[in-house]
Formats: C-alpha cells, sequence, structure tokens
C-alpha cells in the first residue's frame, strides 16, 4: 500500500507528488529527484544535462545553499516548506522562445487559482504578485545547441520566517499568510509540474498565441506609472500591457515603446 504523504508541510515525497499528476504529464519526465539540500535546483539540472542527459525532468529540493533569482540576485532558500522547483525542458532547436516566461507564469497562477488563492496579478515579466506583495518568483534559462535546452525555476513562498524576510529587498508574502487553510505543498507541486509541461508543450506547438489574450487579467502593472531601472538610468514610463512576443509596451513622453529584456527592474512609481 502506498502511503501518502498530505499536509501544508508535509516533506517533499516523490509519490504523493506523482499522485497529483497525470499519468500522460507524469511519463513525459525521465526523472523527478528530490534532495535535501542543493545550491541551486535550477543548477542540479545543468549538471545533469553536463553529464550529457537532455531529456525532459524534475528537480525539487527542502533548501538551497545559493538560490538564485533573476538579475543575478539571490533567492533566499530556507528549510522551511518553500517550494523550490525546476523542470528541465528540451525545445527543437527550431522554437521560438520569445514570451516564454509569460505563458509560464499564466500556467502557475491558474494552477494557485485552482487551490482557492485568489487576486493573484502578474508583474511582467512573470513576478506572482498579490496586493503588491511577491508570493513567487520564475527563473527562465536556456542554452542553445542543437537543441533550446531550458531550465525553468519556480521559487514558491509557503512560509517566511521573519529572519529570512528581512533579507528580501522587497515586499513578500506567503501562502501562510494569505489562506485559511494553506494547500498540500506535495499535491500542489505536482499539479503546478503538470501545468509546467503542459504549457510547454501547448508553448512548443502553438506559441504565446493563447496566452497572450489571457495577460490583461492578471496584469499587475496594467496602466501603472512605473519606474524602469537600468544601471544608473531611471525611466518613469506608463505601462500599457504586453505586444504579440510577451515584450513589455509603455508609454514615454507620448511614444509607445516595447521592452523585452528582462535584466531592467521594473518598480512601482506609486
Ligand atoms: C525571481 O527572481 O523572481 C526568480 C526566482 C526563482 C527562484 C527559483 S527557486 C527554484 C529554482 N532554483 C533557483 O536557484 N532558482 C529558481
Amino acid at each position: 500500500m502506498t502511503v501518502i504523504e498530505s499536509g501544508p508541510f508535509a516533506p517533499l515525497s516523490r509519490s504523493a507528488i506523482r499522485h497529483a499528476m497525470s499519468d500522460s504529464s507524469y511519463q513525459q519526465l525521465d526523472d523527478l529527484a528530490i534532495y535535501e539540500s542543493v545550491a541551486s535546483t535550477n543548477d542540479q539540472l545543468w549538471q545533469r544535462l553536463e553529464k550529457g542527459i537532455n531529456t525532459p525532468a524534475v528537480c525539487l529540493s527542502e533548501h538551497q545553499t545559493v538560490g538564485r533569482g533573476r538579475r543575478g540576485d539571490q533567492w533566499q532558500s530556507p528549510p522551511a516548506g518553500n517550494l523550490y522547483l525546476s523542470l528541465f525542458w528540451p525545445f527543437p532547436a527550431n522554437t521560438l522562445q520569445n514570451g516564454l516566461s509569460i505563458a509560464i507564469g499564466i500556467g502557475l497562477i491558474n494552477t494557485l487559482k485552482a487551490h482557492g488563492i485568489s487576486d493573484l496579478q502578474l508583474k511582467w515579466p512573470n513576478d506572482i504578485l498579490v496586493n503588491r506583495h511577491k508570493l513567487a518568483g520564475i527563473l527562465v534559462e536556456s542554452r542553445f545547441g542543437n537543441q533550446h535546452n531550458t531550465v525553468i525555476g519556480v521559487g514558491l513562498n509557503f512560509k517566511l520566517p521573519t529572519a529570512t524576510r528581512d533579507k528580501i529587498q522587497q515586499p513578500t508574502t506567503s501562502l501562510q499568510q494569505l489562506c485559511t487553510k494553506v494547500p498540500c505543498r506535495n499535491e500542489l507541486a505536482g499539479h503546478l509540474i503538470q501545468n509546467m509541461i503542459e504549457t510547454l508543450t501547448l508553448f512548443q506547438a502553438r506559441g504565446l498565441q493563447d496566452f497572450v489574450p489571457l495577460w490583461s487579467q492578471y496584469d499587475a502593472l496594467h496602466n501603472a506609472t512605473i519606474q524602469l531601472i537600468s544601471d544608473d538610468v531611471t525611466q518613469t514610463v506608463k505601462a500599457q500591457g504586453i505586444d504579440e512576443n510577451g515584450a513589455l509596451r509603455y508609454e514615454h513622453q507620448n511614444q509607445l515603446h516595447t521592452l523585452s529584456n528582462s535584466h531592467v527592474s521594473i518598480r512601482f512609481a506609486s
């Protein structure tokens, strides 16, 4: 008999995660590995590629010693029952990857909504916010060779100890703060992985076209005055949604521009 680990903060369990996934999604994975502690779950999957293994795989860890965020930031990753999850996906070499992080963000929101979490918004390109507080972050990394190897890392706050929150330079939130009944971590991980596989499959076949129309309902920056910060330059502009490639549209001095560089930092101006 299989005993399924349940409860919001039960240890990560391969069988419980597999149990939450459909057979067809699970069968697309060559590996689903769980660790107590790694440097970074993204790096774990890149190391697997360096050994010559280039099949779809998932890696989760209870703790990361060097969790990585976007723009070279650190992702605080204490062993507090959060989710640190990465998925390796080998796209064929001719796949256009514009806007992949948009598609993944929308998929993540849909999965969280199905678990009863409300008021979720996406801050371009893919921060998951609730009332302008960050609940989850997504890091998409790619290496191009004879296929477009991609690792998508998701950090989702279940529980943020005060000491961790104090180290983070922006307003944050966690499922423990938002939910009267915190979802089961293993079940949510299984649903997230399944959704990521379905999103990647759809994106690979049809690009971003099915996701762009969904953006406006979750757009945290909709018509907001924002600051674009890059090196020493700060521009105050008005956000105007996204274009068909997933680039941020914004108005500056009565002209419409687009931004596809996710290394620029974006802040609400008010
Ligand atoms: C961001 O800056 O918002 C992206 C954060 C991504 C963090 C996740 S945690 C799992 C995976 N492993 C990492 O080192 N980073 C990503």
